[in-house]
């Protein structure tokens, strides 16, 4: 019989515990003993593991965060650390771990397989940064993103003002693009583009100029200092400008459709692997879609994002 543990690792995403319930079911719905590791790497180093029932993750499906909690484990990173999670889960009889995260759990998958641990990543990230795979989390965090462009175009039509919106993603620039393009913004600030504020500034003049009452600008978190580019904005256009900044709001909350739709069947394909002995894989997908993929070549780099949508808002926002 197969043993397989589960954890949620670095940064939460909305759905992963629909992932979390996926695994679950679908590895009982096969025979298998499931365990929840809680606490993500930390929790595995100290031993934090629990079998899973069908009822441990009932009425999840709907909810952010993670029910087995998450960590940015600093312990795994050293070979002694890594070393006792592989001899927890010996001890506990588990030879198969499921990791859901982003790339630096992903990372942490590989280097688990390479001390002889079957794994088995899917991908959850509000940065949408893992190459060959759309993210668990990433459809949510963009809708509440969008939400608060909604919101804040409001207020920024009522004053005539210029709003700059931060938004995550750490180096990459998915999430403000996204956004950005949804939510109709005049410029979009993302680290893979140097920032041109010429431009910048004539989409401001031009729609002033049309008696257009607000601009939106969305920043990726790693563009651009935002304050910085408030003052050059003020400096060239000497309009009132104001800046939000979203930060962790757009990790919270329930996670879309997509996003539960995409983390029930990468769940399930995570334990069909396992039962076909396909390890050291990530579950890529989009949607219903899914494929595995060695976890050394998704280690390899990062997501660049698709650079044609940005070429679509600049002529979209004219
Ligand atoms: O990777 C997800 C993310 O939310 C990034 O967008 C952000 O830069 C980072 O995590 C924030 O990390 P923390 O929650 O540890 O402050």
């Amino acid at each position: 019989m197969h043993s397989i543990a589960v954890l949620t690792s670095g940064g939460d995403a909305p759905g992963m515990n629909a992932a979390i319930r996926a695994v679950v079911r679908a590895g009982i719905y096969n025979g298998c003993k499931v365990y929840g590791v809680y606490q993500g790497f930390e929790g595995l180093i100290a031993g934090q593991i629990k079998e899973m029932s069908l009822g441990s993750v009932a009425d999840i499906i709907h909810r952010g965060g993670t029910i087995l909690r998450t960590s940015r484990s600093r312990a795994f990173m050293t070979p002694e650390g890594r070393s006792r999670a592989k001899e927890n889960l010996e001890q506990a009889g588990i030879n198969n771990l499921v990791v859901i995260g982003g790339n630096g759990s992903l990372q942490g998958a590989l280097e688990l397989s390479r001390l002889g641990i079957n794994t088995i990543g899917i991908p959850a990230t509000i940065d949408n940064d893992v190459v060959y795979t759309r993210s668990i989390g990433f459809d949510s965090a963009v809708n509440t993103a969008l939400d608060a462009i909604n919101r804040i175009r409001d207020t920024a039509s009522s004053h005539g003002r210029v709003f700059i919106i931060q938004v995550m993603g750490r180096r990459c620039g998915e999430l403000a693009l996204f956004a950005g393009v949804a939510g109709g913004a005049e410029s979009i600030l993302i680290p893979e583009v140097e920032p041109d504020f010429d431009q910048i500034t004539r989409k401001i003049e031009n729609g002033l100029q049309r008696g257009k009452l607000h601009s939106i600008l969305v920043a990726a978190e790693g563009a651009y200092p935002v304050m910085d580019l408030k003052t050059v904005i003020e400096e060239r256009t000497g309009q009132d400008t104001r800046v939000t900044i979203l930060g962790h709001v757009q990790r919270g909350g329930t996670p879309t459709a997509v996003d539960r739709i995409m983390a029930s069947c990468m769940g399930k394909a995570a334990v069909d692997c396992i039962l076909e002995g396909k390890v050291n894989m990530m579950i890529s997908g989009m949607e219903e879609k899914t494929h595995a993929i060695p976890l050394g070549e998704v280690v390899k780099g990062t997501r660049t994002p698709e650079l044609n949508i940005l070429e679509i808002a600049r002529i979209l926002s004219i």
